[in-house]
């Protein structure tokens, strides 16, 4: 099964402009306990190098683009996220790698549970070990 969780989201634009809406638990399939987002990322600069235990995620890029590479131990892939319409679902135990941020890019994530550095894996070899057993 492929890494890449592509997700279109439900869009309201008309004659005016664009709109999008996300709820928790239809639209995604958690609920959004908190969102955050990643802008003015200077040049050159990747983030992230993590993975969550039990985190899950959507990523959508509002403005611009970035590059995410997805990694569950086994395989990797890299997908480009550029349109507000559209997002990926992050599952839990992927490491992920953010990069190629372009100047305008507006990286939205929304969560499925509140900030705790508990849940991060930031050793990518501690990581192998616990995702390959
Ligand atoms: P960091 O985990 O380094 O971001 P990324 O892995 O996406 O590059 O986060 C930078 C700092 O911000 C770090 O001290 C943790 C803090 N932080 C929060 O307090 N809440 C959050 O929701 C996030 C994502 C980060």
């Amino acid at each position: 099964m492929s890494l890449v969780k592509r997700l279109d989201l439900p869009y309201m634009g008309d004659g005016r402009g664009g709109l999008v809406a996300v709820e928790g638990l239809s639209d995604v399939p958690f609920e959004i306990r908190r969102v955050y987002y990643i802008f003015k990322t200077e040049p050159g600069v990747s983030r992230g190098f993590h993975a969550h235990k039990e985190l899950k995620q959507l990523m959508v890029c509002v403005s611009g683009q970035c590059d995410i590479l997805l990694d569950d131990g086994k395989s990797k892939e890299n997908v480009t996220l550029n349109s507000p319409k559209n997002g990926i679902i992050v599952e839990s135990m992927v490491w992920r790698e953010l990069h190629n941020f372009s100047d305008d890019c507006v990286l939205l994530v929304m969560a499925s549970d509140p900030y705790s550095e508990s849940d991060y894996i930031r050793d990518y070899s501690e990581f192998l070990e616990i995702s390959n057993v």
